[in-house]
């Protein structure tokens, strides 16, 4: 951990050449975001699913089994990959996806406790850049010039356990955990065990609830584990001080956890009956008087240079520290801009951590391999010489697209200092963020003399059609669509799987088999499998890896799956861009199969109001909307589609449940200038009151709210006779939803 440094591209100023710390190349910096927006759509879609699995997995064993398997730096990496490639890929991304969710579900073991105000999780800035765009971005949402003072305090993130711990009267009536940020466990006769924890406040107000970390000194980790070796019996040890904390404070009999020498931290306050302090620092001091710790090495910042300073600080001190921290938390120190500043459905908004990180290794490229995607895209993958980064064994890295292999970003600048890629050559692979490693860099001087650029093949290597690259598109995609094998099957696969037909026992093996018998080509054929394979030589149930029970149940499967929900149906479809929030949100606004249709028939004319109408859900840009028109005007993909809808049952959606407030459930439209909040805010707490926001007006508007300036959108507004308030009543309804 100690050779870790936080910035992924540029060195922070005092990362000195000669550390222990490998010293990063320009090139990378700008390098993470431009491979995840040159990423092919099937890349990003596998990459999603993968992650996606992994990190839910990760989740229980980490927050209900206390036994981890994968180190925190690779957990950082994975969840920050996804939420990259889900800001890339919208349409992409799960409902329940795990970057809104905080921690996993609570252990079944302790009563559960709900918490008064959601335990949230920070964001994260991996280098330089992320924390001046954390400043700029706390600046626009608040509408400060770059010239108004703004202070911040650096504090070290400590590596344990979240914590609420509630005091009435100064004595602590329940603590719990983060859980899932919004239930969590209630271990408060366990907390009452440790000692650096009074059993009564001095200075409390009537009540008050302190969050901070609970976590494990080195000493005491070490102590703990050289005990558990000589108890003898076949007692754990534990990975790390992090997780020793975390079994530590989860044992059922709280004289265990006594013994565990746990410590506590305060980094904040959750509800309370009075103020007490108007900054975080106050707050920290207040917290102290009272008599409990609070975090050390705490730093008034101005701004981002001397957040930066703060950090490499902290980053030089990190080896010294009698217990782990992972990172620094930069907050804003003002609680009434905190107040203001809001949350996230995950995380603050005042505040962010930056962490310490990236691993590196050197290997050889030995082949280029393309795979074909669901959409067509041709995905150049590396398969290298197995290496270990950051204690796991590499073999494949990602090459994104033929741009990216030449050496060329997505904006056509120059990546890798402009060098391409060749087989033989010696590569730096990567996997900072990253699941799917990258590679960092190419070594030259190793290259073999008489090696030539790698062609990237303008015919798919599946079905030999042309493999077209659209302006504007990163990826060069064959054009065959049903015609090419590797397109079909991929769709086919997209069809079955979990989140779209979720038709079990018939995974992706399966459907290339029947594939390739012929017996399934389009959608349709698979609902009409049973007649097709019939009782005569073609019968499953008498083929290799196949019995009379797995044939029944796959046919019972397939039968159950024809009574279909919309939204699975849209998805299921495969579309480029529509993916399952998408297809959820078309689902949602059309209600059934025969809207939907029709909608897309009439779309076609992109002057009229079909077409305007699809475009001003939420969510619903030219894009998805195209890709969507586009994809059923071709008239075999429409024929496949019709098919299809003929052999199932495709349920109506039902409107949604809504959150109780004046505004809840409406689709509002901001127009003009406010004055008391950003649009930004304005638009964040119309979503916090369960309103969606939309970008255009059309019909389906209920509300606009128009400040100064307001020209054409108010006017349409008017005309289509949808309801229009000034600012003070934009603010009145708002108040209404929010009693407190
Ligand atoms: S401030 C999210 N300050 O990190 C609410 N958190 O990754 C604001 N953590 O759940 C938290 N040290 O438990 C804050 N100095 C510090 C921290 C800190 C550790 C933990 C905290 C939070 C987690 C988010």
């Amino acid at each position: 951990m100690l050779d870790q440094v936080f910035v992924t591209g540029r060195r922070l100023p005092g990362c000195r050449a000669g550390d222990a710390i490998p010293p990063v190349t320009v090139g990378d910096m700008t390098e993470i975001p431009e491979q995840i927006e040159a990423m092919p759509e099937e890349e990003a879609g596998r990459q999603l699913e993968e992650l996606y699995e992994e990190i839910e997995r990760a989740n229980r064993a980490y927050f209900v089994d206390d036994d981890p398997f994968l180190v925190d730096a690779e957990y950082d990496r994975k969840k920050r990959l996804l939420r990259r490639i889900e800001e890339q890929f919208p349409a992409l991304k799960r409902q329940a996806s795990p970057t809104d969710q905080v921690g996993a579900a609570p252990a079944e073991r302790f009563r559960k406790a709900r918490h008064s105000q959601p335990m949230l999780s920070l964001d994260n800035a991996f280098d330089e850049e992320d924390v001046f765009e954390f400043d700029a971005r706390v600046r626009r949402f608040l509408a400060m010039t770059g010239d108004e003072a703004l202070d911040y305090v650096a504090e070290p993130k400590i590596d344990g356990l979240s914590i609420s711990l509630c005091f009435q009267d100064g004595r602590m009536v329940r603590a719990t955990t983060r859980g899932d940020g919004t239930t969590g466990e209630d271990v408060t006769r366990n907390v009452q065990s440790i000692s650096e924890i009074p059993s009564r406040l001095d200075h409390a107000p009537a009540f008050i609830e302190i969050r901070g970390e609970i976590y494990m000194s080195h000493a005491d980790f070490h102590e703990l584990n050289q005990r558990q070796a000589e108890t003898g019996r076949p007692a754990r040890s534990y990975m790390n001080p992090r997780n020793a904390a975390a079994g530590s404070l989860r044992q059922l009999d709280p004289e265990i956890t006594r013994s565990r020498k746990l410590r506590f931290f305060a980094h904040g306050l959750g509800e309370v009956s009075e103020r007490i302090g108007d900054t975080q620092l106050e707050i920290s001091e207040h917290i102290a008087r009272m008599g409990l710790p609070v975090g050390p090495l705490a730093e008034l910042c101005d701004g981002p240079p001397a957040l930066l300073a703060c950090f490499e600080r902290l980053q030089d001190a990190r080896s010294t520290l009698p217990f782990d921290i992972d990172g620094v938390v930069f907050k804003v120190n003002d609680i009434s801009l905190q107040n203001r500043l809001g949350n996230s459905s995950t995380a603050p908004r005042w505040a962010i951590s930056a962490k310490f990180s990236a691993e590196k290794a050197w290997t050889t490229l030995q082949t280029i391999e393309i795979q074909i995607g669901r959409t067509g895209a041709l995905s150049p993958v590396a398969r290298l010489a197995p290496v270990t980064v950051g204690g796991v064994v590499v073999s494949n890295a990602t090459l994104h697209n033929e741009d990216y292999i030449a050496g060329l970003g997505s904006d056509g600048l120059p990546i890798r200092g402009g060098r391409d890629l060749r087989p033989g050559d010696r590569v730096q692979v990567y996997r900072a963020g990253d699941v799917i490693p990258k590679i960092s860099d190419v070594d030259i001087s190793k290259r073999k003399v008489g090696s030539t650029p790698y062609r990237f093949p303008s015919a798919c290597p599946a079905c030999g059609s042309e493999a077209r690259r659209d302006k504007g598109d990163a990826a060069r995609r064959c054009v065959g669509d049903f015609v090419c094998a590797a397109q079909r099957v991929e769709k086919l696969k997209h069809l079955v799987s979990r989140k779209a037909f979720n038709i079990e026992g018939l995974g992706g093996r399966r459907i290339e088999e029947f594939h390739e018998e012929g017996l399934v080509s389009d959608p349709a054929d698979i609902f009409r499998l049973r007649e097709k394979v019939g009782d005569g030589e073609r019968r499953l149930a008498d083929r290799h890896g196949w019995g009379e029970r797995s044939a029944t149940r796959l046919f019972d499967e397939i039968d159950a799956s024809r009574v279909i929900s919309l939204d699975r149906f849209i998805f299921g479809l495969g579309i480029r861009h529509v993916g399952e929030v998408v297809a959820e949100r078309l689902a949602a606004y059309y209600g059934s199969w025969e809207a939907f249709e029709r909608m897309l028939e009439n779309a076609e004319d992109r002057a009229g109001d079909a077409w305007g109408e699809l475009n001003a859900i939420e969510g619903i840009g030219a894009t998805i909307a195209d890709s969507l028109v586009s994809t059923v005007q071709d008239e075999r993909t429409r024929r496949i589609i019709n098919d299809l809808a003929a052999e199932l049952d495709i349920q109506e959606t039902k409107a949604p449940q809504q959150v109780a407030s004046r505004i809840s459930g409406l689709s509002i439209v901001f127009t003009g200038t406010l004055e008391g909040m950003t649009r930004a805010e304005a638009k964040a707490r119309a979503e916090a009151q369960g309103a969606r926001v939309s970008g255009s007006v059309s019909a389906r508007t209920d509300l606009v709210v128009a400040g100064p300036g307001s020209g054409s959108k108010s006017r349409k507004a008017q005309e289509l006779g949808v309801r229009v308030v000034d600012e003070a009543e934009w603010a009145g309804l708002l108040e209404a939803g929010n009693p407190e």
